[in-house]
């Protein structure tokens, strides 16, 4: 099957991202440790195999391996240089899109997945996510909630005609396709947190760091002028905090879901 163009451009940008996302990864490290926490509320038993879905760079192995030492972890991710950073002997790695999982039915016990979903078509991944989990798996779930980048997206509103930052599912349509699948939610949770950066160029190189970037409308676009840069600056100056660092509010939900025996 071939692959749709801003497909390929998410694929393509982290692909690129693949050396730089862990310097700058520091949102998402923060929400593996809640997702983690999330997961850990309801005592489950012992997986006999994991599926982190979307893995990137592992993040999410250490916590899954100092949960279930035992279980076998299959690592997922469409980008082939992510799977070339994993920390080795955490995960057998596992080239796949997290819409077609290369997996048969029912064959893992909990599949993770942080900070994966929002590239995807929520319904899709979501089926098959149900497809491969055997009846009474767990899924634990983080997504991006619409409120994420606000402050960027009110900053370049007018300013060009691109979509600079991604439309987002609120929690309540993630439940809702979760239940349509035929998922039980266990749990849900929605905090914001930010990102910072000590100028507008940083926080901007920050998000491109982690392959975030410039995917919006699947277009590409032209570089801004310098006065649309200046009014982007100054409009994203208003947000500056009193401890001086500007911020990049993400918008996080997580989700514990259930397939029912
Ligand atoms: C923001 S990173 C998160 C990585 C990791 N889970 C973490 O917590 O750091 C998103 C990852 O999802 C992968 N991804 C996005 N859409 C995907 C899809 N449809 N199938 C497989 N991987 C996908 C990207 O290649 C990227 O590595």
């Amino acid at each position: 099957m071939s692959e749709p163009p801003v497909r390929r451009q998410v694929r393509a940008a982290f692909d690129k991202a693949a050396g730089s996302y862990d310097a700058a990864a520091t949102v998402q490290r923060e929400v593996c440790r809640h997702l983690d926490a999330l997961a850990r509320r309801r005592p489950c038993a012992t997986p006999h195999r994991i599926l982190d879905a979307g893995c990137g760079t592992g993040f999410g192995l250490p916590f899954l391996r100092g949960r279930f030492p035992a279980s076998e972890v299959l690592a997922l991710d469409f980008a082939p240089a992510m799977l070339q950073r994993l920390p080795p002997g955490l995960a057998l790695a596992l080239g796949g899109d997290m819409e077609h999982l290369p997996l048969a039915n029912a064959s893992v016990d909990a599949v993770w997945s942080s900070l994966a979903l929002q590239w995807c078509h929520p319904g899709r991944a979501l089926a098959e996510a149900t497809r491969v989990l055997r009846p009474g798996g767990q899924a634990w779930l983080a997504t991006l909630g619409p409120a994420t980048l606000w402050e960027l997206r009110e900053a370049f509103a007018g300013l060009d005609d691109a979509e600079h930052v991604l439309g987002f599912h609120d929690l309540t349509a993630w439940t809702a396709d979760a239940t349509q699948v035929g998922l039980a939610i266990i749990a849900t949770e929605q905090f914001a947190t930010p990102a910072t950066a000590p100028n507008l160029r940083e926080l901007l190189r920050d998000i491109k760091a982690i392959g975030a970037h410039n995917v919006g409308s699947g277009r590409r676009r032209a570089p801004l002028g310098k006065a649309a840069w200046q009014i982007l600056e100054a409009r994203y100056e208003t947000h500056r905090r009193a401890d001086g660092w500007l911020p990049a509010t993400y918008d996080v939900i997580l989700l514990h879901l259930e397939k029912p025996l």
